[in-house]
């Protein structure tokens, strides 16, 4: 029952179950936190945070077409700038553009 309100829909409750009975599912729908060799001048890896997301969007508003169910190379800011990617919605017009670095990249 608990699985099926926070899922909302029928068809995805054995979905939300196999989901809630992987292990690990804790930390599965988290941030994603990005790494990568980053000196001191440089902007520190970004972060995801998925549930802020899941607020306003559906699994597949970004899986499979934006991103992979799992984690893959780390998108480039050139893609994002070409409005893929992250950039899909972080263009200043859906969400706040990609020249607010700070907003993404956050030192841990
Ligand atoms: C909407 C979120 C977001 C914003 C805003 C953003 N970035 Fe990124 N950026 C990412 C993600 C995600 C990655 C991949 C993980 C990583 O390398 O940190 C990335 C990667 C990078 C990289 C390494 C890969 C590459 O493409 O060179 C650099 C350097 C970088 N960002 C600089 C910046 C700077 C400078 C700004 C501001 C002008 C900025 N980013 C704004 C999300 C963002
Ligand atoms: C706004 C976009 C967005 C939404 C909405 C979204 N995700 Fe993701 N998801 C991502 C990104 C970005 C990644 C990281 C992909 C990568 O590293 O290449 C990711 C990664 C994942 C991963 C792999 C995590 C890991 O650490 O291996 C799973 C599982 C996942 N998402 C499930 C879901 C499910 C289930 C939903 C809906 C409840 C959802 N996502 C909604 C963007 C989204
Ligand atoms: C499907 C659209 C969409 C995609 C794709 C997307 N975002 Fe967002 N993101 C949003 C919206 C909408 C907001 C909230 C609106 C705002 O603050 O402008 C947001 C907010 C954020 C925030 C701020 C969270 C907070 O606590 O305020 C971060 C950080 C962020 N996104 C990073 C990313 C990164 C990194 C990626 C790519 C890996 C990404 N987003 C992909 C739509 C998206």
């Amino acid at each position: 029952m608990k699985n099926r309100i926070l899922c909302g829909a029928l068809p995805l409750v054995a979905l939300c179950l196999s989901l809630f009975a992987a292990p690990g599912w804790g930390t599965t729908l988290g941030d994603i936190f990005y790494s990568r060799d980053a000196g001191p001048a440089d902007q520190p890896p970004a972060y995801f945070p998925h549930w802020v997301h899941r607020i306003k969007y559906k699994c597949y508003a970004c899986h499979d077409a934006l991103f992979p169910m799992q984690r893959g190379a780390n998108p480039t800011m050139a893609a994002m700038e070409k409005g893929a990617s992250c950039g899909a919605c972080h263009n200043g017009k859906t969400a706040f553009a990609v020249d607010t670095c700070q907003r993404c990249h956050v030192s841990q």
